[in-house]
């Protein structure tokens, strides 16, 4: 059995990127049989987790996160928001947080969420960069959503178009 973690890169209130990780949840939740899925929300993380959980201490909540979403999973999407032109930082915290081995020879798919044209392209080369560090298998296929208050409405892409290239994106990444 392999669970697979939807994780929502971003700890901010009301963001779009958990309202994206929310859609993936929902369509790999009815495409895949092999295990659970799982949606890892970085607004459940310790308020504390750059001054300690980052440097090695562990609370029982942040273990509990950590065996939840990245020991128990071997696959994961990463939807990730666009900040200053990268992933937003509390994802590098949160990675920072977690032994390597946890990562290693895993597999990861990305995708990008940005107000701006350029959907996250740079961040989530950011990403694959340090996962790819970590031993991971970044999958080929990383997607921009740009303009996402345009493309998205309240649970969903407003255009067949987009819908389109996420099942593509989730199908494909499935198989992989
Ligand atoms: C700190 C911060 C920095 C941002 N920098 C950028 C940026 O460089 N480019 C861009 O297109 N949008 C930028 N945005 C807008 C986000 O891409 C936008 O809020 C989008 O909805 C994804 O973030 P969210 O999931 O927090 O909503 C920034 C937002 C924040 C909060």
């Amino acid at each position: 059995m392999t669970n697979i973690t939807i994780v929502s890169g971003t700890n901010r209130d009301d963001s779009y990127t958990l309202k994206v990780a929310k859609y993936y949840y929902d369509k790999v939740s009815t495409l895949y049989e092999g295990g659970k899925v799982l949606l890892a929300d970085f607004r459940e993380l310790p308020k504390d987790i750059a001054f300690e959980e980052v440097y090695g201490k562990r609370r029982h909540l942040f273990e509990q996160f950590i065996e939840t979403y990245i020991i128990g999973s071997d696959k994961f999407f990463w939807i990730v928001p666009e900040y200053n032109g990268s992933f937003a930082g509390i994802c590098k915290v949160f990675i920072d947080a977690v032994h390597p081995r946890y990562f290693y020879y895993k597999k990861s798919c990305l995708t990008g969420v940005a107000s701006g044209r350029a959907g996250n392209l740079r961040g989530m080369d950011h990403l694959t960069m340090i996962l790819q560090y970590l031993r991971m298998n970044v999958f080929y296929n990383k997607l921009p959503v740009s303009k996402i208050e345009e493309a998205w409405g309240d649970i969903e892409p407003r255009m067949e178009e987009q819908k389109k290239l996420i099942m593509l994106q989730i199908k494909d990444f499935l198989r992989y």
